[in-house]
């Protein structure tokens, strides 16, 4: 395995990304670790991260103590090239020319970190951002690529086997960036890249049921990707020992609660409690319009409701949960200060503390598109694997004011025709999130010789790798006035239909 030490970088997840696509597993630790950690961790080799960091700042990260005399292959990215040159004799600089963006670097000589992958006397293309750079190398090291605006583009001491890059490997931009990162985990490493999801999921089941034991085991399922997908391993593993409770709050999409109870219940065997608490959510947030307020009333609900199933079941001291590795890594900042709320997300975060129960979480150590890949890998549906992201407030935080049960079906239709001809125009799996919104106003139109007053909706449709950052998905014309047409002739109560056209930021994904 291989180690990430992350000085703060934007991008430190890409690397494991790439890493793991090499089929060797990886973390990620802050850069404030301790040596004994690492000793007992014990990596094949580590990769530091980038960072918006200066080696000359007052506080720029450090790299741990005598991680140079450990005797593990080290590659450096951007910042990690930087601090390894610092530490070990070189000579950082801060400079005029400052790259970022595509850049070419000329390969001077042969290297072992791209052998087999760029030949002696080529130019390669790679993604750059920095403002420092090495000015000198520390002894024991040669370039072995330059580029115009970094003379130590690719350094190399291939007796101690560190090597530092002054671009980014791991972004898609840098075309061979990817082959880099293996040749560095496989041939100079010795990794031998066996981490494949059919081994996941053996030894994960095998945890699973030392930890469990002959315990029982509740879990909580939404009909989403990473509740599903623990679910069923973690069935597959303990079979009857687990039951899964699924609330249905009322503000689902069309036929999501039907198609949860048939999955699971019906074609997997595993012990279910279906509860529909669709009046009570729905009494609870009636004349509600503060979308904060919408969002805390349908978190507390939704403890509260499985708080009671819970309790109904009686000894069960287990909680299993799809906590996944994005949420586990220790984020290193520094930009320092609390960031404002913009909306208050929930999962059911709130309920292990608590519960006082013992979690189960066994996608832990997963990407979300490893996730997916599990998924396929134990025969969770492809509709389920593959689905889009869903809010936790569902529908609700998708009608802006006040929730009536008329809104939610007339919601419920047009996200129906909507999804319907994107699955059918083959454009599903290109859009990270795509949904109706019924909008708070009436508005004037005709059909036939008659006068409608009738609602708007709008149409939103994005592509995203992590929902940080969203662009708007662009639909040809021809597709949005297909859309439209259907959804003002086939849905009473609607008789206009906007495309919103405004990306993340300024706006958000959701509407409220
Ligand atoms: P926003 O609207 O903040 O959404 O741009 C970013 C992503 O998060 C999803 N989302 C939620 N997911 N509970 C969740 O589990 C929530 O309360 C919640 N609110 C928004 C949203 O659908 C998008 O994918």
């Amino acid at each position: 395995r291989i180690l990430i030490l992350d000085f703060g970088s934007q991008v430190t997840q890409l690397i494991a990304r790439r890493v793991r696509e090499s089929g060797v597993y990886c973390e990620i630790w802050p850069f404030t670790v301790s040596s004994d950690k690492i000793r007992d961790f014990n990596p094949r080799g580590i990769i530091l991260s980038g960072s918006p960091a200066s080696v000359h700042d007052e506080k720029a990260p450090k790299v741990p103590e005598d991680i140079f005399t450990m005797g593990r292959p080290i590659l450096g990215i951007c910042y990690g090239q930087q601090v390894m040159c610092h530490n070990l004799g070189g000579r950082v600089e801060t400079h005029d020319h400052r790259e970022f963006g595509r850049a070419t670097i000329d390969v001077a000589e042969e290297c072992s970190l791209f052998h087999g992958v760029w030949a002696q006397g080529t130019q390669e293309q790679v993604w750059m951002s920095h403002g420092d750079r090495v000015a000198a190398i520390p002894e024991g090291f040669k370039a072995v690529a330059y580029s115009e605006g970094a003379p130590f583009a690719i350094i190399a001491d291939e007796k101690r086997k560190f090597y530092g890059v002054q671009f980014h490997p791991e972004v898609v931009h840098t075309p061979h960036g990817a082959a880099l990162i293996r040749n560095f985990t496989h041939d100079v490493a010795g990794c031998s890249g066996t981490w494949t999801m059919a081994g996941f999921r053996d030894l994960e089941i095998e945890r699973i049921r030392r930890q469990v034991g002959d315990g029982k085991v509740i879990c909580g399922l939404s009909g989403g990707v990473d509740s599903s997908v623990a679910a069923k391993l973690i069935h597959d593993a303990i079979g009857d020992q687990l039951t899964c409770i699924f609330v249905d709050p009322g503000i689902l999409r069309a036929g999501e609660a039907d198609e949860v109870v048939k999955t699971f219940r019906d074609r997997f065997n595993i012990k279910l409690v279906h509860r529909d608490a669709s009046d009570l959510f729905l009494g609870e947030l009636e004349g509600v319009t503060d979308p904060e307020v919408k969002r805390k009333t349908i978190g507390r609900l939704f403890i509260e409701v499985f708080e009671q199933e819970a309790a109904k079941l009686g000894g069960a001291q287990f909680l299993a949960q799809g906590t996944l590795y994005p949420d586990v890594i220790e984020s290193v900042s520094f930009n320092g200060g609390p960031s404002v709320t913009i909306k208050s997300h929930h999962n059911v975060g709130g309920l292990p503390e608590r519960m006082n129960m013992e979690l189960v979480e066994p996608l832990r150590e997963l990407f979300k598109d490893e996730v997916r890949a599990l998924g396929r890998e134990i025969g969770v549906p492809e509709a389920i694997v593959s689905r889009h992201p869903f809010p936790g407030p569902g529908l609700a935080i998708r009608i802006p004011g006040a929730l009536t049960r008329e809104k939610l079906d007339l919601l419920r239709k047009v996200d129906s025709v909507y999804l319907e001809e994107i699955r059918k125009a083959g454009l599903y799996d290109e859009i990270w999130q795509a949904f109706a919104v019924l909008l708070p106003v009436r508005t004037v139109g005709v059909m036939g010789d008659g006068r409608t007053y009738d609602q708007a909706c709008a149409l939103r449709a994005v592509t995203s790798t992590d929902g940080m950052t969203a662009e708007v998905y662009p639909f040809s014309f021809d597709f949005l006035s297909r859309v439209s047409g259907r959804i003002v002739n086939e849905i009473r109560g609607i008789n206009r239909v906007t495309y919103d056209i405004t990306s993340k930021p300024p706006g958000t994904i959701e509407w409220e």
